[in-house]
């Protein structure tokens, strides 16, 4: 008998539900994305946000069950995200996940936001051993955690200020590419020499794990307004190109540091920036070097997605950590789940 759950997934501005089955079958996983919306105010807007998954989420569920080819009655739990996230938006989630646990007397599970994007990786290779380190860079986190089982972390490291994906999306914004800035970066980096301009990259004091990216944001802006003063001509593949070097060989080089201490047998990357190929390839290079394997989620799945709420929530189902009615959506950052070293 395989344990079938429902992924439900409405933390930013994606609204999503998965059908999972095993924690690693997927029977479908229908994704909604506000983009369009958005883009023309060159970021998300909560108040759109959370009105958009209110008119949303029924129809993504029925859909969800659709082509899973299931009903209700079919599901051990429903899997929801309570944050961090937009408050508002996950409360849209939430509560709808709770009143359909409630009408159908089955478990409801809470999921972090985080541990999902973490989770994409199991839900391709369940089979993955322990420990791992794992990256988290997404757009509102880079987190980097240390794992020895399921549902266990230690955080390593995290950002002192924007997380490597609000730095691709400021920067895109600063350059007129639109939003999200990441992907638009990439492909405007193609056509670029990375080594065109040096920008700074912030290691921080010997031994940390930590990051920093608002040192190098504001060093592409003073560098872009240089230009504009002077008459410059501004090569934007090149300005891509060496930003997102920048941003990669920092966060490669403190995951390499970090396997030489906790000698993981692999590594995984997580969270939106984790689709950026100039990432995966640089971490796979060095991680190979090093002889640790890298475990990268598909495109789809690195992005936001109720697939991988669905997995966490197989995880947690099978050791019994159910929620109760009182679960509340945490829209801060740095749940309480991780501790800090
Ligand atoms: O994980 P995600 O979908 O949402 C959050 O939980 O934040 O991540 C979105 C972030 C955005 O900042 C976006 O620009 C970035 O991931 N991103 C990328 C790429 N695709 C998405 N950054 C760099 N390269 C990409 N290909
Ligand atoms: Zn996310």
């Amino acid at each position: 008998m395989s344990v079938i759950i429902l992924g439900i997934e409405t933390s930013c501005d994606e609204t999503s539900a998965a059908v999972v089955a095993d924690g690693c079958v997927v029977k479908s996983n229908v994704i909604a994305s506000q983009v369009e919306v958005h883009r023309k105010y060159g970021g998300v807007v909560p108040e759109v946000a959370s009105r958009r998954h209110l008119e949303s989420v029924n129809v993504i569920v029925a859909e969800a069950l659709e082509q899973a080819g299931i009903g209700f009655p079919d599901l051990n739990a429903i899997a929801v995200t309570y944050g961090p996230g937009l408050a508002g938006s996950l409360l849209v989630g939430l509560m709808s996940a709770k009143a359909m646990a409630y009408a159908r007397a089955i478990p409801l599970v809470g999921v972090n936001h985080l541990e999902a994007h973490i989770y994409a990786n199991f839900l391709t290779r369940p089979d993955l051993e322990f420990p791992q380190l794992c990256l988290v860079v997404s757009g509102g986190h880079t987190d980097l955690f240390y794992t020895t089982h399921h549902g266990n972390y230690k955080l390593l490291g995290r950002t002192r200020d924007d997380a490597a994906g609000e730095a691709f999306d400021k920067v895109a914004r600063v350059m007129g590419l639109g939003y999200p800035g990441g992907p638009l970066i990439e492909r405007q980096a193609q056509d670029g020499n990375p080594k065109a301009i040096d920008f700074p990259r912030a290691y921080l004091e010997e031994g940390t794990y930590d990051f920093s990216f608002s040192g190098l944001k504001t060093a592409v802006l003073n560098y872009l307004e240089r230009a504009r003063r002077t008459g410059q001509e501004v090569s934007i593949p090149d300005v891509s190109a060496s930003f997102q070097k920048a941003v990669t060989d920092v966060l490669v080089d403190k995951v390499m540091a970090a396997a030489g201490e906790y000698h993981p047998v692999g590594i995984m990357l997580a969270g939106g920036v984790a689709a950026n190929s100039a990432l995966r390839e640089a971490l796979g290079v060095r991680a190979r070097a090093g002889g640790y394997e890298l475990t990268v989620p598909p495109l789809v799945l690195c992005t936001d997605n109720a697939a991988m709420v669905a997995c966490v929530g197989y995880y947690k189902y099978l050791r019994g950590e159910f929620a109760g009615p009182e679960l509340n959506a945490v829209a801060a950052k740095g749940l309480g789940l991780f501790v800090k070293r």
